[in-house]
């Protein structure tokens, strides 16, 4: 390689056309997805408090989202779902008249060009607020698969094109498969939430979900932050299991296991930046301590950089309308 005074990094750097030419990690809006939360009724639009912009709105009110997010390009959304009741079993994760369901319906018949991908899991239709059935206290892995199954299923019927299962109970891809599969359903792929951590920054999802535990923490069923390896087995089991595209989750603390997924599996990868990544921009641009816009798409272009195909964010179309703009 040239050295100096023959390599001059900085000549390339000079205008921006020339930097647009030689950049080496492109974002587009159709690899960003947004996430949405769908409630009972019509008309009903919250705020969630820890997250500006993001809302709790009935399906009605999701598809004014849902359009917007179609007008800008975006690849699609990811639906979690805020039951009208909570019991010890979640069994409202499978109602069919759920607004899950009914968002799905809805969103394939009016917003054709989303890919709809549903959030797959128990916490926030459990009273208790784990992921799972709890016996003695814990999550029941194989009492809990059965659960997941029949939400699954009911996400197939309603028409979602992806079903993301994110409890992270061992053998739930190899089950939710066989199901869809037997039932018909065999072109609904799974995106799994391969490596999942019990992560500080899934706070403000919990106030936007209604998914808090109400007690212990998720340490039990969740990855541990400060494993490498587990993530890698954790990927190719789910692909072995039948995963069409697997997650890492949180994205911005976890950029190595994106980079290492990635590489080491060449599976469709999708990364996660959650509530709390995004609630962190927000605070400190709202405090005028960093400037969000850049903020927002240096912490997205470093995800794509990292490896990941897909990108899950609350950032999605404000991310979109400035690379539209740009
Ligand atoms: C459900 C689930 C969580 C998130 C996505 N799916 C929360 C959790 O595991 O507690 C977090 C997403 C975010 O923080 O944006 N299990």
């Amino acid at each position: 390689m040239p050295s100096f005074p023959e390599y001059r990094p900085r000549r390339l750097r000079r205008t921006a056309a020339l930097r647009n030419l030689v950049r080496e990690t492109l974002l587009a809006p159709s690899q960003l997805v947004l996430p949405l939360f769908v409630r009972p009724g019509s008309g009903v639009r919250l705020p969630v408090s820890s997250m500006p912009g993001v809302f709790q709105t009935s399906v009605d009110e999701l598809l004014v989202d849902a359009r917007a997010a179609a007008a800008l390009g975006l690849g699609g959304v990811l639906l979690f779902g805020i039951p009208a009741s909570k019991d010890a079993e979640g069994s409202g994760a499978w109602d069919d008249e759920g607004p899950v369901c009914q968002a799905v319906r809805a969103l394939k018949r009016e917003v054709p060009s989303l890919v709809v991908i549903t959030d797959v899991c128990m916490c926030e239709y459990t009273d208790h607020g784990h992921c799972g059935i709890l016996r003695d206290g814990e999550v029941d892995n194989d009492a809990t698969l059965d659960l997941l199954v029949r939400e699954s299923l009911a996400h197939a019927r309603a028409g979602a094109d992806v079903v993301a299962p994110s409890d992270m109970m061992d053998g739930r891809v190899g089950a939710i498969r066989r199901a869809l599969d037997a039932g018909g359903f065999q072109d609904t792929a799974i995106l799994s939430y391969a490596a999942k951590f019990a992560s500080a920054f899934y706070g403000p999802f919990r106030e936007a979900a209604e998914s808090t535990p109400q007690s212990g923490d998720r340490r039990g069923y969740q990855m541990d932050a400060a494993n490498v390896n587990e993530a890698l087995r954790e990927a190719w089991q789910d692909i072995e299991e039948g995963a069409d595209m697997v997650m890492v989750k949180p994205a911005g603390p976890f950029l190595d296991i994106v980079a290492r997924v990635k590489a080491e599996t060449g599976y469709p990868l999708a990364a996660y930046q959650v509530s709390g990544e995004f609630a962190m921009i927000h605070a400190a641009a709202e405090r005028g301590w960093i400037d969000k816009e850049r903020a927002m798409m240096e912490s997205l272009v470093g995800i794509r950089r990292a490896g990941a195909d897909v990108i899950i964010t609350y950032f999605a179309r404000e991310a979109a309308r400035s690379l539209t703009l740009a």
